[in-house]
């Protein structure tokens, strides 16, 4: 658990406009900032930030919160993890205070492992700029090869001693437990007594998770001799699991989500050469096929992936089968192939930047387009093998989610097969049922990503529930709780206070309304005027959301719906005192018409006369003060 007060700190260190400005591209509207939403679509910016109320909101999809929500949904963070990663961006330190032993034990376990491996990939790092040896045989290596100085200490690049155990000795003795480098793979036990260094004499390449721990590393081997691996890598660990880590993902999120665009590429040696060529939007698989956890990893940062290829055949044709999932996560698949025996490291090395990008650009390919002219030079003019492959070729765009988008590469795929489009279509259509009736019978279990959650709900105000008058009471709360008031006959009082006050006759049926009020009243009564950071950094969850939407009010924060709503905002400012009673009589309206709807239900169930006249009676009384509301509703409120 991380105390308090660092938990005051780093969020009264995380400005809003910084952290946010990280990752979304910022530009100053009125009194807020406007970019594209980093959490939808959109091509028109509906995405504002308040730096005066340090929040964020989205007009488009509704996401919206404080420094620390904004890393928890967009990094996809518990709570604790996006402080850890302010404290880290704003250099502040934090002392854990315990939790439970359990829990302290398992974040301790990994936590330790973290450790350990950043402790180590400092090791390699000084070992390779500092040493001889280092010098000579690692530093030496990534020079021949044209690594540059920032990209070797950038990727934290370094070199493993050609000695049994020079790692784990001096770990162990600079008081690591053994245990830990044995659980991360950097030692290996080989006997009771018998320890030795995983990658003795490799150049390493720490792999870093996307919030740049250092999680497992490469290690590739200088010698040319073919019996010895040329990469080891570490084993899976409390913190390692290589089916959801892309190499390099930590260095290149940002640039994807900029460029809106990953380069996938196979190797460790890819990504630092295509860097260098100033291109930062590249990661890569390490060796291993992709998985579908990869794919949504780059999924949350961008739509759009271009995979650069070396192009070997036989490899090209055994991973086209694997893209198509891809296809199906709903992400674009672009491929650009290198020839020659190529890669793009040494592509990019050979004839530099620009030629690169030049390249890529010129060869890039559509998935679809480039699987079926691959599979159309491989069938000849074989008909069986053709036919097959116009099978397969409409099974990836069967994958395609976007039905436009799928009968867009219908149409260019019937005309590079020179096939009709209607028997393509009828084609997809077949493939397209057999999916359906296929995930009828065996419904896929898959998580949703908590969307729904953050969600602005749509307004669906039953005949029974309060629920907009409600809120509109703890919008004003929130939003001018704090003026001073200056009316005839009410003068030098908050606004919060005489709000609350002329509510007390008033229950509230939303849990978070009610729960917004009963504190502004706890508060007051102490004689404290509650602030809208309470409500907003609240640690209930669904009140902070409530509390963010509201005071994200459009007039603060979008000069478009400003626009559309212009003349009640204009109305809500300047005449503050009819807003203000208008949303209190509005709520007693709402309240005192159920009251009457019930007393006219039980008059009419009732059969004894004389509790008949006793409910007409109260029936008047309410009546009557139902009838003071209007008559004041209509008076002195003018909307
Ligand atoms: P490559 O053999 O293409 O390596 O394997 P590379 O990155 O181009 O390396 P250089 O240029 O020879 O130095 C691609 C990736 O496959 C994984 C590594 O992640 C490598 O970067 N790999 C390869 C292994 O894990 N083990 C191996 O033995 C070989
Ligand atoms: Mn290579």
């Amino acid at each position: 658990m991380i105390p308090q007060e660092t938990v005051d700190k780093i969020l009264e260190a995380a400005r809003i406009e910084e952290v946010v400005g990280d990752f979304v591209n910022l530009k100053r509207r009125g009194t807020s900032l406007i970019g594209l939403c980093p959490f939808h679509n959109e091509k028109t910016p509906s995405f504002n930030v308040s730096v005066s109320k340090g929040i964020y909101k989205c007009f488009g999809c509704g996401m919206g919160g404080d420094s620390v929500r904004f890393i928890m949904d967009h990094e996809k963070a518990a709570y604790p993890d996006a402080l850890r990663f302010l404290a880290n961006k704003y250099g502040i330190e934090i002392a854990e205070v315990e939790n439970t032993p359990e829990e302290q034990a398992v974040n301790n376990r990994r936590e330790s492992l973290y450790i350990v491996s950043a402790y180590a990939a400092k090791f390699f790092h000084q070992q390779m700029l500092e040493t001889e040896e280092g010098n000579s045989v690692g530093l030496s290596y990534f020079r021949e090869r044209g690594f540059r100085e920032d990209i070797i200490k950038k990727f934290e690049l370094g070199y493993s001693p050609d000695s049994w155990a020079a790692l784990s000795e001096k770990a162990v003795a600079e008081g690591f437990n053994i245990q830990f480098l044995e659980e991360t793979g950097l030692t290996i036990r080989k006997d009771k007594d018998k320890i030795y260094d995983r990658f003795r004499g490799r150049v390493m390449f720490p792999i870093h998770s996307f919030t740049g721990r250092v999680i497992g590393f490469g290690g590739r081997t200088l010698k040319t001799d073919k019996a010895v691996p040329k990469y080891v890598n570490s084993p899976e660990s409390d913190i390692y699991h290589k089916s959801n880590v892309l190499y390099g993902l930590y260095f290149a999120k940002k640039a994807m989500r900029d460029e809106d665009n990953c380069y996938l590429v196979e190797g460790y040696a890819d990504v630092l050469s295509v860097n260098q060529a100033g291109v930062e939007n590249v990661v890569a698989s390490s060796g291993t096929s992709l998985t579908v956890e990869q794919i949504r990893l780059i999924g949350r940062f961008t739509k759009n992936i271009t995979i650069l290829y070396d192009g070997d055949e036989a490899g090209i044709k055994a991973s086209l089968r694997g893209l198509d999932m891809i296809l199906e996560e709903g992400l674009n698949v672009k491929v650009v192939l290198f020839a020659d025996g190529h890669d793009p490291d040494s592509y990019v090395q050979k004839f530099g930047s620009a030629a690169f990008k030049n390249y890529i650009n010129q060869n890039q390919k559509d998935f679809i387009l480039f699987k079926t002219s691959v599979l159309l030079k491989d069938a000849g003019t074989d008909p069986i093998k053709k036919a097959g492959m116009i099978r397969e070729v409409v099974e990836s765009i069967a994958k395609i989610p976007d039905s436009i988008k799928a009968s867009v590469f219908i149409r260019e795929c019937s005309s590079l097969l020179q096939i009709e489009e209607r028997s393509l279509i009828s084609e997809l259509n077949k493939m397209r049922m057999g999916k359906v009736k296929k995930e009828n019978f065996a419904p896929r279990q898959e998580e949703m990503p908590p969307d729904d959650l953050f969600g602005d709900e749509p307004p669906q105000q039953g005949i029974d529930s309060d629920e907009h008058q409600e809120k509109e009471i703890a919008r004003l709360l929130l939003n001018y709780g704090h003026e001073l008031v200056h009316w005839d006959g009410i003068t030098d009082t908050y606004i919060a206070p005489y709000v609350i006050s002329n509510l007390s006759d008033v229950t509230f049926d939303n849990a978070e309304c009610s729960l917004i009020v009963a504190e502004y009243k706890s508060k007051l009564e102490e004689g404290e005027l509650p602030s809208v950071q309470d409500f907003i950094k609240h640690s209930n969850r669904k009140l902070a959301d409530l509390a963010i939407s509201l005071v994200s009010s459009p007039y603060q924060l979008s000069e478009n719906w400003f626009a559309k709503r212009k003349i009640y905002v204009k109305d809500e400012k300047e005449n503050l005192r009819s807003t203000i009673l208008g949303g209190i009589f509005h709520l007693k309206k709402r309240k005192v018409d159920h009251i009457l709807k019930n007393i006219r239900d039980e008059i009419q169930t009732e059969q004894n006369e004389e509790n008949q006249a006793i409910l007409m009676r109260r029936y008047l009384q309410v009546k009557e003060v139902e009838k003071g509301i209007s008559q004041f509703l209509g008076s002195v409120i003018v909307k």
